[in-house]
């Protein structure tokens, strides 16, 4: 049996152990719930929450109080487009995409639309680079942002393409999925200035089933979910919130899940992926004639097809050598139909690969496809 390469760090990264040790720690020794006691065990969970929310806020340059927890991503995205559509004002309007979405980030607003709950969607043209191209951010009231392609692997400017649309109309809500760049580049959130982000906690090293939501005037709405821990008091005629985050947190918190985090980030802040493997792995296969690379030699992620091979084949045959790589439309249905191909073999590096994984890769890539 060939040893396992795990070259799949964008589907989601693999555990520091400060991490798992974190996470072990915690529901060995100190487990408990937060928000609901005032025994020690919980106080001090209270107080980890607390400290893992700090965290979080200086990792993207945000408040504490502007973090919520969420389960992911996609629950976050979800919820954004539940929040808005939620509150008292809302009346429908105009939403612009970019066809660098993931499926999580901009189907929630095509039901929508599906359903005649909002008037019109615009879709982003991309340059010759597949970047969004800034001149053409159309006027919109909601415009979603792919921080960076989970099929690309580029940054897009994303304080540009805010602006621009801030310059059509000032009152744009804008909406980021960091969900591949917080992993290769540090965010500021006041810098990029807009007013939801996410991103999921597996992909930074942390557990799955945590995931942030930066809400930027997070008193200002009305929440989008109701029970425990989220209200003051509850009256005949009403109910007065807790003030944010916990507004926004109704139910029991993923806790282990949270005291994961802070191990992680400081995991991830001292430890980049090495892009310089996927450089290595772009440069051998451009030698192939039978393989067509999607993405650019400084990409965060190496994509490509293979003339003459399905998709599924590919994944398969690299399997068997113990390589483990992304196949298919990676969730990512739009971009793959602007490059004209149904699917592609995505290899992505977390900080425990090596340049012998990299090899082992290119050496598999030579032998499956001649
Ligand atoms: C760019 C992007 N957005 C959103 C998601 C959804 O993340 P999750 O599945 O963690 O909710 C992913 C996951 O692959 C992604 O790459």
């Amino acid at each position: 049996m060939n040893k396992i390469i795990y070259l799949d760090a964008a589907a989601s990264a693999l555990k520091p152990e400060s991490v798992i040790n974190t996470e072990m720690e915690f529901l060995r020794e100190s487990y408990a719930n937060s928000g609901r006691g005032i025994c020690p065990r919980a106080a001090a969970v209270d107080n980890m929450v607390m400290r893992a929310r700090e965290s979080v806020a200086s990792f993207i340059n945000a408040k504490p109080e502007q973090i919520v927890f969420t389960s992911g991503s996609t629950d976050g995205l979800n919820r954004i487009v539940n929040i808005i559509t939620g509150q008292p004002w809302y009346n429908g309007g105009r939403f612009a995409v970019s066809d660098l979405d993931h499926h999580s980030a901009r189907l929630p607003w095509e039901a929508l639309l599906h359903r005649g709950k909002i008037s019109k969607m615009s879709v982003c043209d991309l340059d010759e680079n597949f970047d969004v191209k800034i001149d053409s951010v159309p006027q919109c009231d909601f415009l979603v942002i792919t921080a960076m392609s989970n099929v690309l692997g580029r940054a897009q400017d994303v304080a540009g393409i805010i602006a621009a649309a801030r310059n059509k109309n000032p009152d744009v809500i804008t909406i980021v999925d960091a969900a591949q760049y917080v992993v290769h580049n540090k965010i500021d959130v006041e810098k990029w200035d807009c007013d939801f982000l996410v991103f999921s906690g597996h992909k930074i090293g942390a557990d799955t089933g945590i995931g942030i939501l930066y809400i930027r005037d997070s008193q200002k709405y009305f929440p989008d979910k109701f029970g425990g821990g989220m209200v003051m008091s509850v009256r005949e005629s009403g109910l007065d919130l807790e003030s944010a985050p916990e507004k926004w947190e109704a139910g029991t918190l993923p806790l282990t899940q949270i005291a994961g985090l802070v191990p992680a980030i400081k995991y991830l802040e001292q430890n980049r992926p090495n892009l310089d493997l996927i450089k290595y792995m772009y440069d051998e296969l451009l030698n192939n004639p039978r393989i067509k690379i999607l993405t650019k030699r400084d990409s965060a992620l190496l994509s490509f097809v293979v003339d003459g091979m399905h998709i599924l084949d590919v994944g398969t045959y690299l399997g068997a050598y113990g390589i483990c790589v992304r196949v298919g439309n990676c969730c990512a249905s739009w971009i793959h139909k602007k490059m004209g191909v149904p699917g592609c073999a995505r290899a992505s590096v977390g900080a425990w690969n090596t340049m012998d994984d990299a090899r082992a890769f290119v050496n598999a890539i030579n032998k499956i496809v001649k």
